[in-house]
């Protein structure tokens, strides 16, 4: 059926693939190269949309054709430019020629049009379930001299404003080339009047929300470190000034990818935006041979005509249902403990069973073991790369632990950190050419620790047979997957001189292999992806690894900023988020207990501390948080999130997530500093039904959706001046979880 929403025009080499919210019109130019002619809300199909490529001639412009003034690719908006001749932008694709020519042309040689969607192999991409869910366009162009042919693989999903896109290339001539650029996604879009939003920060504070208007010039993020990075997550927006959560066009960027990236917005001398997207060209230099093909991964585009909500709404569909998979994809994720933050290195089977069976008196269903089990670790300058037990501290190895722990009545999680050697290890002392380093170079470490080549088969294997042993020996339900440091020296052994430009992105295909064979193999286990953090919380991963550690920070007040940036592409079912003790052991704040659990709620949810150290009050409120947020989870994780106020622009966050009926909504309202003397304030809610009578559990009030979406939700705080009767005053960091239940559930 979607098959049809896949239009091509014979006579004017127009394709429109089109939904109902979304309309990408692409054609072939004169000289056999693709025109970028419409994205954007979905408008009607036509024959003739050729007059969009506009062409007129220009001073200072060069020309395709001699004896034509007007044809330049310099003026003309194309879908995946080339390198080197009438266009001087950045390119989506570049080429190094046995001859030293960097120059392609790339001709449209003919399509397919088929439903659903392909596999991309070796690499995590959106996949569908049914055939209708989606349909693909593969443009096949060909450079006539190198003989590359280039497959454009475009695929619109049934009733969602997303677009997929990768490019494959395959080298049919007979000499070897070298990819240097090999763009993702390219979009040349009409005018720049654009604001950008990146998610950017560092350790601890990752994915703020930061914007700046287009201007002429090049804005772009990217990373070089082998990870995706706290730095700047592989996601932006492009967003109309006046677009704001709930109305205006927005498009948003998302690479599925982990590794080295580029995001960039380049707006040229008319004010054409030219987006691209993909692995970062710098230090990318990948040889194909005649024969071999190379396959970019994916890149999401969504469009929304209705703001950043439902733009997010649509990356949290998609990404949950058809990015995200396995056993653990649909299913409300297990109640957590996690002992990093309550022992670090310094633990004993017995300390840890202790924790746990507070753990499970509270009603916690899962006990996660963090790092410091294996090998020599008793800090972390040794024992990464033996992933054995270390029987000092567990004289029963894991097995043992993981039996006493199931003996509770809880299941048992165990950290990893699989890419990682130190120096102090067997593996390092048996195999230290399985490093990257650079020969004759100093090669730097980051927390002690070295980075194996995973870009070698033997090392993944190594790796794999020692978590396996492990795995099959141990009752193990969760891994946490975690990487602690970026790349340096990146250089392997075990390629030849003018392959080393591959070694990032080989590298990134490793941890993929690894992690498909794991997840195969162990197809139950629920994986959670973690690099210091929030330092690899990309889509790349959430294809292996359902959820991700937002971040180190577990302060609620900082995981304000970051859980709600992190919203913006990411599913709430994604988002690794844990109750921590006070003072906490990022910024030494005190906050609430109640208000560590309600932020905590909007992801996955769990404890980062001893439960034995609280005392019995709040041992109380834990048990109660704990059965909230079973009753809750289901509408807290799967449910549809709206953003309604934002700690980037005052005191007060609020945000809420609704279930598929609309019976059920949970609002989230939190206010960093209190104030003295406030005005009454309430917020207008979103999502509800407008016609169903909601009882407010909290105030007991009953209220129609359409009065709490226009009228609004009182959020006043009546304590702030005098405390009347009866109520307790609230100070700094308080929060209010509001359950609003429509009436005939
Ligand atoms: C990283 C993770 C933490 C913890 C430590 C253990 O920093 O993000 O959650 O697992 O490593 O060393």
């Amino acid at each position: 059926m979607y098959k049809m929403n896949i239009r091509f025009h014979e006579t004017t080499k127009t394709f429109h693939l089109f939904n109902d919210r979304l309309s990408y019109i692409i054609c072939v130019l004169e000289n056999g190269h693709l025109g970028q002619l419409y994205c954007g809300k979905r408008i009607h199909d036509k024959e003739d949309f050729t007059y969009l490529v506009e062409k007129a001639p220009r001073p200072m412009t060069s020309y395709v054709y001699e004896g034509d003034r007007t044809f330049s690719l310099e003026h003309i908006r194309q879908e995946y430019p080339v390198y080197g001749s009438t266009d001087y932008r950045h390119p989506a694709v570049e080429i190094l020629q046995e001859n030293g020519s960097r120059i392609s042309d790339f001709r449209y040689v003919s399509h397919t049009i088929s439903e659903g969607k392909p596999l991309l192999p070796g690499l995590p991409a959106t996949y569908t379930e049914a055939d209708d869910e989606a349909a693909t366009l593969c443009i096949a162009l060909k450079d006539p001299v190198t003989q590359i042919r280039l497959e454009l693989l475009y695929t619109i999903f049934a009733g969602e404003g997303a677009l997929a896109r990768s490019a494959r290339l395959v080298n049919e001539g007979s000499l070897p080339v070298h990819l240097l650029t090999a763009m993702s996604f390219s979009l040349d879009l009409p005018d720049k009047d654009y604001v950008w939003m990146q998610l950017s920060g560092a350790w601890a504070r990752e994915r703020h929300i930061k914007n700046r208007p287009l201007e002429q010039g090049i804005l772009a993020i990217d990373s070089m470190r082998g990870n995706s990075s706290h730095e700047h997550n592989p996601f932006m927006v492009l967003k109309r000034p006046s677009a704001t959560e709930t109305q205006g066009e927005v498009l948003g960027f998302s690479l599925i990818y982990s590794g080295n990236y580029r995001i960039q917005a380049e707006v040229d001398t008319h004010d054409t935006t030219r987006i691209t997207v993909g692995i970062n060209p710098s230090g990318f230099d990948w040889k194909l041979e005649p024969g071999e093909n190379f396959q970019t991964p994916e890149a999401v585009m969504v469009y929304s005509a209705n703001g950043l909500n439902d733009m997010s709404q649509t990356f949290h569909r998609l990404y949950r249902r058809r990015l995200a998979r396995g056993y653990w994809r649909d299913r409300p994720r297990p109640i957590l403990n996690n002992n990093w933050e309550a022992t670090y290195f310094d633990f004993t089977e017995d300390r840890l069973v202790e924790i746990a069976a507070k753990a499970k008196e509270c009603g916690v269903e899962l006990f996660v073991l963090d790092d410091g089990w294996f090998g020599e670790r008793s800090n972390d300058y040794a024992g990464l790369g033996d992933w054995f037990a270390n029987k000092d501290r567990l004289p029963n190895g894991i097995a043992g632990l993981s039996q006493r722990i199931e003996a509770l009545g809880m299941k048992f999680g165990l950290w990893f950190e699989p890419e990682m050697v130190n120096k102090d290890s067997d593996l390092y002392r048996a195999h230290p050419d399985w490093i990257l380093q650079t020969p004759g170079r100093r090669t730097s470490h980051g927390r002690n620790q070295f980075v194996l080549d995973f870009s070698r088969k033997e090392v993944v294997d190594c790796i794999y047979g020692m978590m396996e042993t492990i795995l099959s020996q141990s009752k193990i339900s969760y891994i946490k997957w975690d990487m602690n440091r970026s790349i340096t020296e990146c250089y392997s052994a075990a390629l030849p001189a003018d392959r080393q430009g591959e070694v990032f992105h080989r590298y990134i295909l490793g941890v993929y292999d690894l992690y498909e064979r794991l997840t195969s193999a162990f197809p139950h286990v629920l994986f959670e992806s973690c690099a210091s953090g929030g330092g690899r919380f990309d889509p790349g991963l959430l294809y292996y690894a359902p959820q991700g550690w937002a971040s180190d920070d577990s302060d609620a007040v900082e995981r304000l900023k970051i859980q709600y940036g992190t919203s913006m592409c990411y599913p709430i079912s994604s988002i690794g988020s844990h109750v921590s003790v006070c003072p906490n052991h990022q910024v030494f704040r005190q906050t609430p207990l109640h208000t560590r659990a309600n932020v905590a709620y909007f992801g996955t949810f769990g404890y980062e501390l001893d439960l034995n150290g609280l005392p019995e009050e709040e041992l109380r409120e834990v048990k109660e948080q704990i059965a909230f947020m079973k009753e809750y989870r289901e509408i807290l994780q799967f449910g549809t999130f709206y953003r309604l106020k934002s700690p980037f622009e005052g005191n007060e966050t609020v945000w809420m997530s609704v279930s598929d009926d609309k019976k059920t909504a949970l609002v989230g309202w939190y206010r960093v500093l209190n104030g003295v003397n406030m005005p009454y304030t309430r917020v207008q809610l979103q999502g509800l039904n407008p016609d169903m009578v909601y009882t407010n559990l909290r105030s007991g009030t009953t209220h129609y959706g359409d009065e709490l979406m226009n009228l609004g939700l009182l959020t006043s705080d009546a304590t702030s001046g005098e405390v009347p009767s009866g109520e307790k005053a609230c100070g700094d960091f308080e929060s209010r979880i509001y359950i609003l239940k429509a009436k005939e559930c």
